[in-house]
């Protein structure tokens, strides 16, 4: 790592308004949400907005999310819809809502669609932030597109080094995996486009019918939501999957197996990890993609991760780790 690099801001009065300057300049910040770290922008200045492709290598047809203080901000750059009201018990927190968009967002943000993605987030710093400087601010997570999304501080320097030197620490995230996105563009249909720590059926409670978008046919249909691609959030390692509860049905030699929470009485060739000391799917979740990514840097032949069981915020680990073992 290169020693030029500047140390990560803190939650210090100083260094928020540093950061929140820096993002007023046009430039990147990496902030921590409650989901994973994001790397910011101002998402109504066109030229801060390239630089996060730029910093990410993502593809233009890729649209951002947009993360406002409230709704009244929201009001800014979307058109509000009623049924935002079921669901405000869920912000700030780690749901997205693709609502149409107004014109003064940038095409940049939306892929040129005519829907904006935006979020409330919880993270107080991320929060604080906000409020410093007073726009709503773009943030994809802060990771090289296609890769291992970042949980931690360091996870967001060690993929992105000096294409990011502004980094604000916040401590691990709460959640570990991406925001829950659903679609409420058209009047009379709720899509689920990601699954995420809101679940399904907390919002089937709230809204009724909702389809589940799952499959993404090709990659021109793929811009209804990249994070959406077959191959996504990937290791450079191999992963394979097995069910939960269940075993590998065999193990290649220098191989590691991840299991959701503490096997007993349980001796493999491989090397055994745990996401969770006490069977938590939450605690396993929040722990997924940091394991990842230290397994990841182990040089093992493969990995073999445990499935959980698919309902509640298993169905979104699942499809985190279903897209890790694409190839
Ligand atoms: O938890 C999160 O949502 C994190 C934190 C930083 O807030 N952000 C995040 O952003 O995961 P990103 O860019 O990695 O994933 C955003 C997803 C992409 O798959 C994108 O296609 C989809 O949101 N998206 C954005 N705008 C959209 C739109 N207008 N319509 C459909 N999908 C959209
Ligand atoms: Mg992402």
């Amino acid at each position: 790592m290169s020693t030029s690099l500047p140390p990560f801001l803190t939650a210090t009065k100083v260094d928020l308004q540093k950061a929140a300057q820096l993002l007023a300049e046009g430039e990147c910040v990496a902030l921590p949400t409650e989901t994973v770290y994001g790397l910011a922008a101002d998402a109504l200045n066109p030229s801060a907005l390239k630089k996060v492709f730029t910093i990410k290598g993502r593809p233009l047809i890729d649209p951002l999310i947009v993360h406002v203080l409230d709704i009244e901000a929201l009001k800014k750059i979307a058109e509000y819809d009623s049924r935002l009201e079921k669901i405000s018990s869920f912000w700030p927190g780690p749901l997205t809502v693709v609502l149409r968009r107004k014109s003064c967002v940038p095409d940049l943000v939306t892929a040129s669609q005519e829907t904006v993605a935006v979020r409330v987030p919880a993270h107080p710093l991320f929060r604080e932030i906000l409020s410093l400087v007073n726009r709503p601010l773009a943030a994809p997570s802060a990771n090289p597109f296609g890769y291992v999304s970042p949980t931690r501080a360091q996870h967001v320097r060690d993929s992105l080094a000096e294409r990011c030197p502004w980094i604000v620490e916040g401590g691990p995230c709460r959640h570990g995996l991406e925001s829950t996105i659903i679609d409420l563009s058209s009047p009379h249909k709720v899509r689920l486009l990601r699954p995420g720590p809101i679940t399904l059926e907390s919002l089937r409670e709230k809204l009724g019918e909702i389809e589940v978008v799952t499959k993404v046919a090709s990659a021109q249909t793929a811009q209804v939501a990249p994070g959406m691609l077959e191959r996504h959030y990937s290791p450079s390692t191999r992963v394979e999957l097995f069910a939960h509860g269940a075993l590998p049905a065999s193990t290649e030699k220098n191989s590691a197996i991840l299991f959701l929470g503490r096997r007993k009485d349980f001796s493999s060739n491989s090397e055994l990890f745990y996401l969770s000391e006490n069977n938590s799917l939450t605690e396993a979740a929040a722990n997924l993609f940091d394991l990842l990514r230290k397994l990841d840097a182990r040089g093992f032949s493969k990995i073999y991760v445990e499935r959980a069981e698919s309902a509640e915020l298993g169905l979104a680990y699942n499809d985190r780790l279903t897209r890790a073992a694409a190839r």
